[in-house]
């Protein structure tokens, strides 16, 4: 009878995705320690490489920006680099939940407190990329970005 057989499908159904919340709750709940470094957020400017942050050749057309952020700052802002450019990023906030968004670009990133935030973008295209920060933190968050020049 088909009402039976939609009864059985649905329940299944029901079941199916009752085991998939489970799953995918029990797997992200084992991920994000483990994939995310932590860090004092008091001691922020003691640790490496926070203690000295800021933009580093790493290798031909690669590069290293250490990056700290707060209310209402990117720490270095307006980077520069040559086009062509893989830039990883390592980033942390030093106060609340920022963001840390690159305009034409598919990055977008929260930068929390007591985490270390890792990101890797290549830069062909010349020009100059907005950096948003797009996680609300406070009354001076819409004035919260920096560039990106590609040059
Ligand atoms: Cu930082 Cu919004």
């Amino acid at each position: 009878r088909a009402e039976e057989i939609w009864l059985i499908l649905s329940f299944g159904m029901i079941i199916g995705f009752m085991l998939l919340t489970g799953y995918q709750t029990f797997v992200e709940g084992m991920g994000p320690p483990s994939h995310k470094e932590t860090i004092d957020p008091q001691k922020v400017d003691e640790t490496a490489p926070f203690d000295n942050p800021g933009i580093t050749q790493i290798g031909e057309n690669e590069y290293e920006v250490v990056m700290t952020l707060e209310v209402f700052n990117f720490n270095p802002g307006n980077i520069e680099v040559p086009a062509g450019s893989t830039v990883h990023f390592t980033l942390t906030s030093k106060d609340v939940v920022h963001g840390f968004q690159i305009a034409e670009t598919n990055v977008n990133a929260m930068v929390m407190p007591g985490y270390i935030q890792k990101i890797t973008q290549k830069f062909d295209k010349p020009g100059e990329y907005l950096v948003l920060c797009n996680e609300y933190c406070g009354a001076g968050h819409q004035m919260m970005s920096t560039t990106i020049t590609v040059k």
